[in-house]
């Protein structure tokens, strides 16, 4: 058999004899088959550093992928995110990174056996983003207790302000915000909103977010000018902000909206670092979800 065009070209020896090859392939485990792990990143929403930096992450740690592209997939007839992950699962793949737009998808996927990596859901969590945020910090400050951090923008739709604020505050650190007050969260503590110029005055960590404008009708009305002036981080704030504080951003950033273009790379910035301790970040959470040392510790989800 040098090709397969129809079953009609082969003859029934040849059919009997690939069935008996395949019926004899489910008999081996596909882990044995496989050198590496093989897993999926399955991203429903647009995504540059969190998919890119899991990419780089799996080839640094020799985990092999099934490429996957929504826009290409049977999602468009109408499959849905459980039959789909389903599919993979089905298919030999080991672990599901998946980015969605609704807000705890993961729900839908108690069926699956494999374990699942949220990599966002809508505005719920963003646990690697968080994650990434935290080595950050520890980095420059090596401890958490009494730092003032400051969270400035579109609370309300943001899955990293979410995560992040609780986290923050279990760690031990004082959380407050800032930004249009019509996108703070209702919960929030009077007490626990700040102004951008009193931000700039007391925050040793100041963590600008961008306008997530994909999760609700417009802009709030704000130029790009207006914002910048009254929410975002000008140059002549930063010149205020202590001498050891850091700017950091999930990005990608809008330049000279939530902070000005000069200081996206200014010293103060940790915003490129960020990304990179996304790679760092996210190799230990597949190590420890996939079990590579072989000492599995870790629950379903992360
Ligand atoms: N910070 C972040 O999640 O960026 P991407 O949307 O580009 O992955």
């Amino acid at each position: 058999m040098r090709q397969l065009r129809t079953l009609n070209d082969l003859s029934l020896t040849e059919i009997q004899a690939l069935l008996s090859e395949a019926d004899k392939d489910t008999k081996i485990p596909a882990k044995k088959m496989a050198g590496e792990p093989i897993v999926a990143n399955l991203f429903f929403e647009p995504s540059t550093r969190t998919k890119c930096s899991f990419e780089m992450a799996e080839k640094q740690l020799g985990i092999e992928t099934i490429s996957f592209d929504v826009t290409h997939s049977s999602v468009l007839k109408g499959e849905s995110l459980y039959d789909t992950a389903k599919t993979l699962e089905a298919i030999g793949c080991q672990a599901l990174i998946i980015r969605h737009p609704e807000t705890k998808y993961y729900q839908q996927l108690s069926g699956l056996t494999i374990p699942i990596i949220n990599a966002g859901d809508g505005n719920g969590d963003h646990p690697t983003q968080s994650l990434l945020d935290l080595l950050t910090i520890k980095q420059e400050f090596k401890h958490f207790d009494s730092l003032h951090v400051v969270i400035c923008g579109d609370i309300l739709h943001s899955r990293v302000a979410h995560t992040n604020a609780k986290i923050l505050e279990k760690l031990g650190a004082k959380v407050s915000y800032s930004g249009p007050l019509e996108w703070m969260d209702p919960d929030l503590q009077e007490d626990q909103y700040v102004t951008m110029d009193e931000a700039v005055d007391q925050a040793d960590v100041l963590m600008l977010l961008r306008i997530q404008t994909e999760r609700h009708d417009g802009d709030g009305g704000y130029t790009k000018e207006t914002y910048h002036h009254q929410y975002g981080l000008t140059v002549e704030r930063e010149k205020r902000m202590k001498a050891n504080s850091i700017i950091m951003h999930p990005a990608p950033v809008n330049r000279d909206v939530e902070l000005a273009d000069p200081l996206v790379e200014c010293d103060r910035s940790r915003i490129f670092k960020q990304m990179k301790n996304g790679v760092h970040v996210r190799k230990a959470v597949l190590t420890h979800i996939l079990n590579l040392k072989g000492e599995k510790k870790y629950d379903h989800v992360i």
